[in-house]
């Protein structure tokens, strides 16, 4: 039988671990949020090959992508709260925000819905609106992402982007929180 002191030093070692494991985790360059600076790849693409504004379809359904640091070429995939999608549009029709963080007309927003933190995995080609298929919350990523149906409490958060030479270069963090509210 376990008395009372093992079980407080169990107890201890279990919460070291928890705490090494999450420092671990926090200090993972592959876990940490895009940062400023920071390449963009196309998911599973192994030749890591950086994006640029070419590379995303105008007016077409979203391209998956992680943000890279340019330095050691890690792709910061080590999160699911990391993945991105990419939209691109004619900056013409982006509402002024959305337009002041596009890079040549190209959006990025976090794929994680904010109802419930499934995948944004669907897009509706006739109004060009993101749409999460867990329980139909519509984005409108021409204007920030914000809510135009379903259920989702708040826009998707975005991912401000800037070309450099040539390429799709992350120009500031999150603009909110990544994740989903608690149901
Ligand atoms: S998780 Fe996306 S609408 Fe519920």
């Amino acid at each position: 039988m376990i008395d009372r002191r093992q079980a407080l030093k169990a107890g201890l070692g279990l919460g070291l671990t928890l705490t090494s494991r999450l420092g671990t985790s926090q200090d993972d360059p592959a876990s940490v949020r895009p940062k400023e600076g920071d390449l963009l790849v196309k998911m599973g693409d192994s030749e890591k090959a950086a994006l640029t504004p070419a590379d995303i379809p105008l007016g077409a359904m979203q391209t998956l992508a992680w943000a890279m640091d340019p330095a050691d070429h890690t792709v910061r995939s080590g999160s699911r709260l990391n993945q991105l999608l990419l939209l691109r549009f004619d900056p013409e029709k982006l509402a002024p925000e959305t337009r002041s963080r596009s890079a040549d007309g190209v959006v990025a927003y976090t794929l994680i819905c904010t109802h419930n933190g499934c995948d944004i995995d669907d897009w509706l080609a006739g109004d060009q609106n993101l749409s999460c298929s867990c329980h139909s919350s519509t984005f409108d990523p021409k204007d920030g992402a914000k809510v135009v149906d379903g259920p989702a409490p708040r826009p998707l958060p975005a991912l401000p982007l800037k070309v450099v030479d040539g390429k799709l270069v992350v120009a500031k963090p999150f603009t909110a929180r990544v994740g989903f509210e608690p149901g």
